[in-house]
């Protein structure tokens, strides 16, 4: 089982990945659980505010420390927790060896940056990893969360109706997954390749390896570097 808490200002926006497809069917079968905690419940002050002026000036607000920091504590008080991830642009680029890792994991807490992000102590004294999706930033770190959770639920046992599935992903061998087809055979005369119609397993399996290496050589070549282990 694994337990994802997401801490966030806006808990709207996560409202509707995890509730379709395979992330809502591995939920319901109690595989994983999803728990979204709206910061500003943690808000201490009269005003309730989670953010304040940079001190040293400049435009955009930073989190507020304290309002995290209460709602981390809370949730470390009825757990442990594997790792408390701060989604932002400058951590560590997520992939699916992350996801792997990730998929582990029984506890996580997601930490959703917004405005000009986080007070730096928090960054120091609380958050034990810190992840980017990608080289652009977004407007919070929501969209993140919901990403890096989708990746790593997926891949918990029984959430895919075929287990091998999930070890034949682009990525998990170090490869872009081979081209897929299905019926009709002739579609508008673009015809099938033979060999996916002969029935003969063993071909099969060598053309879609052959044909990962050819798609992984001309789409992404860096992949063979990351996995030369020499
Ligand atoms: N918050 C803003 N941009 C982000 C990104 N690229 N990855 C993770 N969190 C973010």
């Amino acid at each position: 089982m694994l337990r994802i808490d997401i801490i966030t200002c806006l808990p709207g926006l996560l409202e509707g990945p995890f509730s379709h497809s395979i992330i809502k069917r591995a939920i319901d079968k109690k595989l994983s659980s999803i728990h979204i905690h709206n910061l500003r419940d943690y808000a201490f002050n009269k005003h309730k505010s989670i953010d304040d002026y940079a001190y040293g000036g400049g435009a955009g607000m930073v989190m507020m420390p304290e309002p995290i920091a209460l709602c981390i504590e809370a949730l470390q008080a009825e757990r442990t927790y594997d790792e408390v991830i701060y989604l932002s642009p400058d951590g560590e680029t997520f992939s699916q060896s992350h996801a792997n890792a990730l998929a582990l994991c029984h506890n996580l807490i997601l930490l959703c940056g917004h405005y000009k992000g986080v007070d730096e102590r928090i960054r120091e004294h609380f958050i034990t990893r810190e992840i980017s999706i990608g080289d652009y930033v977004l407007s919070g770190g929501e969209l993140a969360a919901a990403v890096i959770s989708d990746a790593v639920i997926r891949l918990l046992p029984g959430a895919l109706s075929d287990e091998s599935s999930a070890l034949n992903d682009s990525f998990q061998n170090g490869l872009v997954a081979p081209p897929v087809y299905t019926r009709p055979a002739d579609f508008r005369g673009h015809k099938v390749p033979d060999v996916l119609l002969s029935g003969h397993a063993a071909n099969i399996e060598d053309w879609r390896h052959e044909q990962s290496l050819i798609r992984t050589r001309q789409r992404r070549p860096g992949l063979f570097d990351e996995s030369d282990p020499s």
